[in-house]
């Protein structure tokens, strides 16, 4: 069959007055009313309540929780997995097509039916504004599952170009042998959709753990898919206890990959877990993961300031800094900094509103949880005590949420901590550069981290790009020219990064799809 043609979901705007606006406040307004839900785990279509309860609080207003949900136990784990190993033949061996056509139509009902509550539980829970929300949840996740069924198209097209006479060759795209542990983030309800749907787009069957912090969204899309007539066992959805649950999976003899987004130090340990495992299983398993990032702009002489600073603070402040792409370090030439982009930038961090993401006058909502904001504000010390000069913000309230003021540190030290070590919050440490020294500039860049993400370059002087493009050739995975380092959009630009940010196989394009089905080639004498 031929997959209908794709487009981006355009996105709305939620101008004030408009339909979309009012239908994501009544939804807003309705999960308020209804909250909190009682999450349990998904196993073989039924839902599993084991009694341990767990809560996902909402960042903005931390005395109330979204939802509360029950954590798998060993018993809970044990028969998902069971459960997958057995749905498994019969939907590896269900037509491409009929499996397509669950996840185009889980596509529409993200994209109509759900939008909105979809939106409004990453809003409420996860601390996104409404366009944040609309770029995660409604645009991104109905991309993944469209897009995902026109990559696997192609997947499959290709084929030996050569048949001796008398012969076919061909060769089958079989899913993996075992079951694939899908473990996914907080900060885009997208990506849980697609760490798990796409290993089963091509007839694998999961165990899905999400974020705790993501649990009630998580569990929307779970419900998508079961309402786009998913089959029961293909995606078990087992939410928490984290730690546990992946253990108990990597220890299984069928464990066959781990599609993962979250921290290097969470994906480096279970790359080692699962090497010491690597006995136990009937295979090599794939391991998928994007981590973390120390993303950068470099912002040269011939920069036009209005747009780098414009980008600068998109880059940094959007969903207050916790996307693994945003902008973290920038290098701006002295000439551009003090040329305008210091004041320009500081006048404009100093009108940003932060405050509950629920209302569309905040551009910035609060950072995830506890733990988050305690590390982001010793961040802030941390730079303090090694002579940083907090610039702007440099200050949070969490009182009543988790809210920190989007913060400037300038430092002349180039290896001073927040150059180096990811924060994930709204924060970014400025190094000015003399404008000669540009090339040497960049150099530092490619070597002050481990990480290799994204990163953005501002130059109108062509051979400023050209340089900046060879020389950082590997600190980024994604490379912006004149525009923020956030916001890769599937179908258009690939995403992940190299290094300690991962194993670049490439959200959002058909990379990623080879990496969970094992090829066979078939010779046929005629
Ligand atoms: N893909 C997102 C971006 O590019 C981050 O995960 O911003």
């Amino acid at each position: 069959f031929k997959v209908p043609s794709i487009e981006n979901e355009p996105m709305k705007t939620y101008a004030p007055g408009s339909v979309e606006r009012r239908a994501l406040e009544q939804a807003i307004a309705q999960m308020e009313q209804e909250l909190p839900f009682e999450v349990p785990c998904i196993v073989n279509g039924k839902p599993v309540k084991t009694g341990n309860l767990a809560k996902q609080p909402i960042p903005s207003d931390h005395a109330r929780h979204l939802c509360s949900y029950h954590e798998a136990d060993v018993a809970t784990v044990a028969s998902a997995i069971e459960g997958a190993l057995e749905a498994k033949a019969r939907w590896e061996s269900m037509p491409w097509s009929d499996r397509a056509a669950i996840f185009l139509k889980a596509a529409d009902l993200v994209s109509g039916k759900y939008r909105y509550k979809l939106m409004a539980a990453t809003i409420l829970g996860q601390g996104k504004n409404a366009w944040q929300a609309e770029i995660d949840a409604a645009a991104e996740l109905t991309d993944f599952l469209r897009f995902g069924v026109k990559f696997v198209e192609e997947l499959y097209s290709q084929q030996p170009s050569k048949n001796s006479a008398g012969a076919w060759n061909r060769v089958e795209y079989r899913a993996l042998e075992g079951f694939v542990l899908a473990v996914s983030p907080f900060n885009f309800t997208a990506i849980g959709g697609n760490l798990s749907g796409a290993p089963a787009l091509v007839g694998n069957t999961i165990v899905w753990k999400p974020s705790p912090a993501a649990t009630y969204s998580n569990y929307i899309i779970h419900q998508i898919f079961t309402e786009a007539g998913l089959p029961a066992g293909v995606i078990q959805f087992v939410p928490g206890p984290p730690a546990e649950v992946v253990a108990q999976a990597i220890s299984h003899p069928s464990f066959a990959a781990l599609h993962f987004t979250g921290s290097t130090f969470v994906f480096k340990k279970l790359w080692k877990d699962i090497a010491s495992n690597l006995d136990i299983y009937k295979g090599y398993p794939r391991i998928v993961g994007e981590t973390g990032g120390k993303n950068f702009h470099v912002i040269h002489q011939s920069a036009e300031i209005g747009n780098a600073v414009l980008q600068t603070i998109r880059g940094a402040y959007e969903y207050q800094g916790q996307k693994c792409s945003a902008l973290s370090r920038v290098y701006v030439s002295s000439s551009v900094w003090n040329g305008g982009f210091k004041d320009l930038l500081l006048s404009q961090v100093a009108k940003i509103k932060v405050g509950a993401p629920q209302s569309f006058d905040n551009f910035m909502g609060p950072v995830i949880g506890r733990p988050a904001y305690d590390k982001i504000m010793g961040y802030i010390q941390k730079a303090k005590e090694a002579g940083g000069e907090i610039l702007a913000g440099g200050t949070g309230d969490d009182s009543k949420g988790y809210f920190i003021q989007p913060t400037v540190i300038e430092t002349k030290d180039p290896k001073m901590i927040t150059m180096v070590e990811e924060i994930f919050g709204p924060v970014i440490t400025v190094y000015v550069f003399e404008d000669k020294d540009f090339e040497s500039t960049l150099d530092l860049i490619d070597s002050t981290t481990d990480y290799a993400l994204t990163g953005a370059i501002f130059a109108s002087d062509r051979h400023a790009l050209l340089t900046a493009t060879n020389r950082l050739r590997n600190a980024a995975g994604n490379v912006y020219y004149n525009e923020k380092c956030t916001g890769a959009v599937v179908g258009q630009q690939p995403f992940g990064g190299a290094r300690a940010s991962g194993t670049n196989d490439k959200a959002g394009s058909i990379s990623i799809f080879y990496r969970f089905v094992s090829a066979r080639s078939i010779k046929e004498n005629f």
